[in-house]
């Protein structure tokens, strides 16, 4: 069981909770999140029935939930929920696009790149100032000097950002500068960086690993929602499979089934999964028609000089047919746009 705690409780309402949890025999695990406090109990059937903690001051929620992960199972939730970032929602009635460089290189190139993505119709921008690299000798990312440009960025254009922190010892600098903060793939089971983002006061998008199931990516989300952070968007960015010609298989399936088993809105990122220009448009289609909340793609002012990802970035021709396909198709689903 998991009892979620209202977001003014004090401590004593939260001292009173756990020692109804013990007093009937049942162990309290509490976690204090910035946003709010969550209190797990382990106990048998017959302490779980006993329990009456609804009714105590300061106790927003109580769940029952079969499932292992509990605070973003569908359970208990109606409706499938929607998340605000800077004030543009990620959720079941819109669709957002977001989209930018795939990495901080330079401010121009940043500010080129995310007017770019405003004119395609993206209303977030995203962009790597901490980028994982699968050489040490690869580009790094600019660090805090590319988490100011962002900043600067939204500013003059006007798009909330979305930028990776991957260690936690960087989380506090990130949350300063970004509206949203992306866990990669590469570190989807890194737990002190899921509980530190679930404490961070900030939306976090959390992307599936390379190999992971539903289930674990799930319990991962889970790890960020114990530490009382639900504003989570969960994005499929393709896994790994045995054909060579592309970098990733986008999932698709993984947008239905997602969306079935958890609250939390889902997204792809189909420029990660093909990792080619000429897949990143009908995969983004497809994402979409299979109900994704929203894309997130790469563009790049240059992509033949980009530091990072290059051959995935949209430009041109195919950033006009992405365009299209997102002021067209998601109306046809019943989505405004974000
Ligand atoms: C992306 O944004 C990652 O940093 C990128 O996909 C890294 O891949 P690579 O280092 O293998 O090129
Ligand atoms: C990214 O979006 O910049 C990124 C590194 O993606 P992924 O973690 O999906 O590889």
């Amino acid at each position: 069981m998991v009892i979620v705690m209202a977001p003014g409780a004090s401590d004593s309402d939260i001292a009173d909770v756990v020692t109804h949890i013990e007093t009937h025999g049942g162990q309290a695990f509490v976690s204090r999140g910035v946003m709010r406090t969550i209190v797990g109990v382990v106990g048998t059937e017959e302490v779980l029935e006993t329990l009456d903690a609804g009714r105590l001051p300061g106790v927003a929620e109580t769940m029952r939930i079969t499932a292992p992960y509990k605070l973003v199972s569908a359970q208990n939730h109606a409706k499938r929920t929607t998340i605000r970032v800077g004030g543009v929602p990620i959720g079941p009635d819109t669709f957002t696009l977001i989209a930018g460089p795939c990495a901080v290189e330079t401010a121009e190139q940043t500010l080129e790149s995310a007017r770019m993505a405003k004119r395609a119709g993206a209303t977030l921008l995203r962009g790597g100032a901490y980028k994982p690299r699968t050489s040490p000798y690869a580009f790094q990312g600019l660090g805090v000097e590319g988490l100011r440009i962002l900043a600067e960025v939204r500013d003059v254009v006007g798009l909330p950002i979305v930028t990776e922190v991957m260690d936690a010892a960087d989380v506090e600098v990130v949350t300063e500068h970004a509206d949203m903060l992306q866990v990669g793939t590469r570190n989807m089971q890194n737990f002190g960086l899921l509980q530190a983002v679930g404490a961070c006061g900030k939306p976090v998008m959390l992307k599936r690993g390379l190999t992971a199931t539903y289930e674990e990516w799930l319990m991962a989300a889970e790890y960020i929602a114990q530490r009382g952070n639900l504003d989570i968007v969960l994005c499929e960015r393709g896994v790994r499979s045995f054909e060579p010609a592309i970098r990733n298989l986008l999932d698709v399936s993984a947008v239905p089934m997602m969306q079935r088993l958890s609250h939390l809105p889902v997204i792809v990122d189909p420029s990660h999964a093909a990792g080619r220009r000429d897949l990143v448009v009908p995969l983004a289609r497809a994402g979409i028609a299979a109900g994704a909340d929203g894309v997130m793609v790469d563009v790049h002012p240059h992509p033949e000089a980009a530091l990072c990802d290059g051959a995935q970035a949209l430009f041109g021709d195919a950033l006009d047919e992405l365009a299209r396909a997102v002021s067209t198709i998601p109306a046809l689903l019943g989505r405004t746009s974000a």
